[in-house]
């Protein structure tokens, strides 16, 4: 069994979350326009594609987000931020003959919450102007429980939520106040039971460890009352605390941060009293009951990973809408502008607001679909590897032999026909994907830490 405090002491450099190989600090400038065009080339009727909408408004900010997101106390924006959306779909539609079918529709943020009946209304008639929902479509909402109102049950029900997953965190009011971010258990609970009577059966709650303030018993206390809930799946994130990034996180006392080991402790601690409970554990971070289809994903091998974690979607293509918003197809990345007033002029000016992008080489998509696996199904099986890419898997196969002929603290091993995280190296999977990423040490990005 690899040895925690070892093994964090020696891999302390941070590594990538791997929601993208390449991860997005090697998208380059000025191919997102090109890409988007190839991207909508390849649309047809017949194959699903999926949709991510991002909401870049909160009307709070807590200091520990790292999301792209921007406070305000007003609506105004956020309806004129859905006018800019109406018109980076027209954009689209204007440019393919294609009626895609819907796949999986996402709103994430910010908080996508806020919205209204009337935005709602609107979304959803500019999206089926372009997409046809079908009842197979699955439609998911991010939902900070403080926001909700009769209202935002109304504008779900029109947007046509199918799955909510709403934001957690800790509720031990020490670790709120240390990360500005008040919410009652009573409340978040009746949230929930609230989307359950509007017919909403499937529920995601977010979870954190690594908090400032927090300690096992404040977690454990956490999980505790999120199990209460009942959510059909649980994400369970570490903070990533990377304020030159993200300046709000200053707000956040370094001295009040739980060490590596101790990060360590309270993931395998929650982990073990979500298993206990019930719930399967799903790549490194989710846990989902045995009978909710990212556990079904996961059993039979068609786990996925994109820039929302882990999902059962199978599209090969991830259409991304709003300011940073990240799409995905078979050929590459495209990523948005991110400032939401740079998005909002271009597309204004007519223009597609692609800002950047990235074309996969044939090494880029064999690295990727290596990383990906491991990240959701802890092994490579050669066989799969030379399936899919043919007489070009051959050296990589050669290179995952040689990564597990060299590893000397049990995180990865290899037979003739897999190459393979052992249970206990599971945690550590970020750093066994990272020995296949052939970007890391050239970009100085930096990343959050890998437990
Ligand atoms: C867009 S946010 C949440 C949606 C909604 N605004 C809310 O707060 O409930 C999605 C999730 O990202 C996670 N998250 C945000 N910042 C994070 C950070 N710095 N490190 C790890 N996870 C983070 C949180 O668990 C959060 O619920
Ligand atoms: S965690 Fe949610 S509510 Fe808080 S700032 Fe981030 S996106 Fe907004």
């Amino acid at each position: 069994m690899p040895d925690a405090a070892h093994i964090l002491e020696k891999f302390a450099q941070p590594v990538p979350r791997y929601t993208s190989y390449p991860t997005a600090p090697h998208f380059k400038a000025d191919t997102g326009p090109a890409l988007m065009q190839q991207l909508l080339a390849g649309l047809d009727d017949e194959t699903p594609v999926s949709v991510y909408a991002h909401i870049p408004f909160c009307d709070k900010l807590c200091w520990f987000c790292g999301c792209h997101t921007k406070h305000t106390t007003k609506h105004d924006p956020i309806t004129s931020y859905i006018g800019s959306l109406e018109q980076e779909i027209a954009l689209l539609a204007e440019r393919t003959d294609a009626a895609a079918p819907m796949g999986q529709l996402h709103l994430g943020g910010g908080s996508p919450s806020l919205l209204t009946p009337e935005d709602c209304q609107r979304l959803r008639i500019a999206l089926e102007g372009t997409f046809v929902f079908t009842p197979d479509s699955e439609i998911s909402v991010e939902i900070d429980p403080s926001d909700v109102t009769p209202g935002t049950l109304k504008a779900m029900k029109i947007i046509g939520l199918t799955r909510a997953s709403i934001g957690v965190q800790d509720f031990d009011e020490t670790v709120q106040r240390a990360i500005n971010r008040p919410q009652s258990f009573e409340l978040t609970r009746e949230v929930a039971a609230a989307l359950r009577e509007a017919g909403i059966h499937s529920l995601n709650i977010d979870a954190l460890y690594g908090l400032p303030l927090q300690t096992r018993d404040r977690l454990a206390r956490t999980i505790d009352k999120v199990i209460s809930i009942s959510p059909d799946r649980v994400a369970l994130f570490g903070y990533a605390h990377v304020p030159w990034m993200k300046k709000h996180q200053q707000m956040i006392r370094e001295d009040d941060l739980p060490g590596a080991l101790e990060r360590f402790e309270q993931a395998e601690l929650a982990a073990r009293m979500l298993e206990d409970a019930g719930y399967l554990k799903i790549g490194i971070d989710h846990f989902a009951r045995p009978d909710d289809k990212l556990a079904i994903a996961a059993r039979t091998g068609h786990l996925r990973r994109n820039f929302q974690g882990y999902v059962t979607d199978q599209c090969s293509t991830l259409i991304g809408l709003g300011a940073s918003s990240i799409g995905r197809f078979d050929g590459g990345y495209i990523q948005n502008i991110v400032p939401t007033g740079q998005y909002q002029t271009a597309v204004a000016n007519g223009l597609l607001p692609a800002a950047k992008g990235f074309a996969m080489s044939r090494d880029d998509e064999i690295r990727g679909w290596m990383i990906e696996r491991l990240m959701c199904d802890f092994k490579l099986t050669f066989q799969t590897l030379e399936d899919r890419f043919g007489a070009t898997a051959t050296p990589y196969v050669a290179e995952a032999l040689r990564v597990a002929a060299c590893e000397g603290d049990g995180l990865c091993e290899a037979n003739g026909e897999e190459f393979f995280i052992p249970e206990d190296a599971r945690p550590f999977a970020r750093i066994v994907a990272a020995r296949f990423d052939a970007y890391l040490n050239d970009s100085g990005a930096r990343y959050s830490r890998a437990v």
